[in-house]
Formats: C-alpha cells, sequence, structure tokens
C-alpha cells in the first residue's frame, strides 16, 4: 500500500503544487492525517522523526501505517501514501527503517561538513535505492528552537554546491534553508516588526542549478495564531509564536518545492483543543473526549493545507 515519492514529485513538479509531509507520533495524529488526505484527494507523505518512532515504537508503528491505509482502502480511497523518516542522522538508522518498510528516507548530513555530508548521503542512496526506496537530503543549516539559536543563525543553502551535491549522491530531492526554521518561535520580532520574506532568491538560483529536480521545504508551519490564542487563553503560554505566512507556502508550493513539511501546526491544533476541552470541561476525564476533538481539529487543519496553500487536493 506504500510508494516512494518519486512519482509524487513529478506530478508536484509538473502540476505546481507540492505534496504535504506532515509528522505524527500517535494513532490520533495518524488518523487525522490519513483521513483527511483521503477525503480531500490528497497525496500525502506520514513523516516519523527518529524520537517519534521510539516513542510510538517500530514495530508498533509500522502495523499502526499499515492499518490507517488499509482503514482508507476499505473505505475507497486510492491516494498515493509514502512513510518517511524525518531527519535521519545516520546510516544505521536508515537502513532500519528501509528493513521495516519506509518507502522514503532522509538522510540529514547538513551539520557535517560538505565531504561527510556528501558520503553519508551517499551511502544511503546505494542502499536505499536497492529496494525502491527514495532518499531525500539536506544542504544548508535550519536554526532550530531546540538548538536554542534564532532563525538568523541558520546558514542559507549555497546554490553554488547544489548540483555537485546532487550528482555526487544520487539523491532524489534536496530540502534547502532559505529562512524557514523548526519549531513554534521562527523569529525573534522587535514590536511591530513584520515577519520577513523568505529568501526567493536563493530558493530561484537553485532552481536554475537543477532545473526540474524537487526541493524540499523544512520548518514551514505557518504557527497559526488562531492556535495559539486559544493556547493562551485556556492557561498555555506561549508568547510569540511566529511562522512562516501562508502566501509565501503558496509561492514556494507553486515552484520547484515539492515537499513542504509540517509539524508544529498539528502539534498546535490538537494542544489548543485539548487545552480548551479541558477548561471547559473540568469533570471530563475520558481520553476518547479530548483526543477525539483533538483529532477533528487536526483533520481539519490538513483539509485547509491540502486545500488552500500547498494546492495537492484533489490531485489523485
Ligand atoms: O524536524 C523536526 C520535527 O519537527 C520532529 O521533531 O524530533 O521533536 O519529533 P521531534
Ligand atoms: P515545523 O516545525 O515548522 O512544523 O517544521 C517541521 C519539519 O520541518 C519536520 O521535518
Ligand atoms: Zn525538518
Amino acid at each position: 500500500g506504500l510508494v516512494n515519492t518519486r512519482e509524487m514529485f513529478a506530478k508536484a513538479m509538473a502540476g505546481k503544487y507540492a505534496i504535504p509531509a506532515y509528522n505524527f507520533s500517535d494513532m490520533e495524529q495518524l488518523q487525522a492525517i490519513l483521513g483527511a488526505c483521503a477525503d480531500t484527494g490528497s497525496p500525502v507523505i506520514l513523516q516519523v522523526s527518529k524520537g517519534a518512532r521510539s516513542y510510538a515504537h517500530e514495530t508498533l508503528l509500522r502495523h499502526m501505517v499499515k492499518g490507517a491505509v488499509q482503514m482508507i482502502r476499505e473505505k475507497g480511497s486510492q491516494i498515493p501514501v509514502a512513510l518517511h523518516l524525518d531527519h535521519g542522522d545516520s546510516y544505521e538508522l536508515c537502513v532500519a527503517c528501509i528493513e521495516s518498510g519506509f518507502s522514503s528516507v532522509m538522510v540529514d548530513g547538513s551539520h557535517l561538513p560538505y565531504e561527510e555530508n556528501v558520503a553519508l548521503t551517499r551511502k544511503v542512496v546505494e542502499f536505499a535505492h536497492r529496494f525502491e526506496v527514495t532518499v531525500e537530503g539536506e544542504l544548508g543549516v535550519l536554526a532550530g528552537i531546540e538548538d536554542e539559536v534564532s532563525a538568523e543563525h541558520s546558514t542559507y543553502t549555497n546554490p553554488d554546491q547544489v548540483e555537485d551535491f546532487i550528482k555526487k549522491t544520487g539523491v532524489d530531492s534536496l530540502a534547502i534553508s532559505i529562512g524557514t526554521s523548526h519549531g513554534a518561535y521562527k523569529f525573534h520580532l522587535a514590536p511591530g516588526e513584520e515577519v520577513p520574506p523568505l529568501r526567493f532568491d536563493i530558493l530561484e538560483e537553485c532552481e536554475r542549478r537543477i532545473p526540474g529536480f524537487p526541493i524540499v521545504l523544512h520548518g514551514a508551519s505557518s504557527v497559526v495564531q488562531e492556535y495559539v490564542e486559544m493556547i493562551n487563553s485556556f492557561g498555555g503560554k506561549m508568547d510569540n509564536a511566529v511562522g512562516i505566512p501562508e502566501e509565501q507556502l503558496r509561492r514556494a508550493a507553486a515552484s520547484a518545492v515539492c515537499k513542504i513539511n509540517i509539524d508544529s501546526d498539528g502539534r498546535l491544533a490538537f494542544t489548543a483543543k485539548i487545552r480548551e476541552h479541558l477548561a471547559k470541561n473540568p469533570q471530563e476525564f475520558d481520553p476518547r473526549k479530548y483526543l477525539g476533538e483533538a483529532r477533528a481539529e487536526f483533520a481539519r487543519l490538513v483539509r485547509h493545507k491540502n486545500e488552500a496553500v500547498l494546492g495537492s487536493a484533489g490531485r489523485v
């Protein structure tokens, strides 16, 4: 039931839209993502980080995905579904995922010196391609809240390297750094300051160097303010959470960007609904009640992204 990303990306490139890659780590998130993608007729990449894989347990995760895909097939949905390792940090992890049935992996050597990134990525590609598994590599460093570094300290992708990198490694897609970052605090804005635009000039230069090659955008959550406000009004504290405006993501989706990664927005939707439900229903203790609402909100978010931002709805 799973496919690799090759055909998805070729179609997304030709049709000027992007395939959504949603992160998940539990059953409700998986149901929300797959259900909403089936409803909107959107191809989808189910994305699992190393941490999510150990959280859910690799065996349970694999069977959960199999069951979820079977669930939508029984309802008649034929959407292409890829299962993808997000930010693989070693050859061994990538191999383990490929052996357990992932159809796509990312090997993230972006923090390594260039030649080491090339060598690691190439090694993963050589293994993966024997099993028809596609590989995403990365050039340029995204800032992330985990490192407690601000977006200003990220290293943009150097367009002079992209052609050499894809030739030497044989990767199927390339993640680049053009001003996005991971997490819910993407920019440190002064009062009244606007979110700085993404570096579309760097993206265009990359496209010129590797025409028709699928590009990936990480750290692409919008950090939906409605959710941030809900979280803050029901006991949470997420000051200055800010993300990438939807208009910029629409522009990216129409370019050679074929895959857009979304994790934080799903987490925010989930958390906002749980906080609201528990605050409004203090007597409630059935997890199905609050997790069910969180799941429904996550599904609404996914439908919105597919239909109104990435343009992936109805593309099967
Ligand atoms: O790129 C990072 C993803 O948002 C996954 O984050 O390692 O907390 O699961 P995680
Ligand atoms: P966000 O934190 O912006 O959702 O980015 C997710 C991501 O890039 C996963 O690899
Ligand atoms: Zn990422």
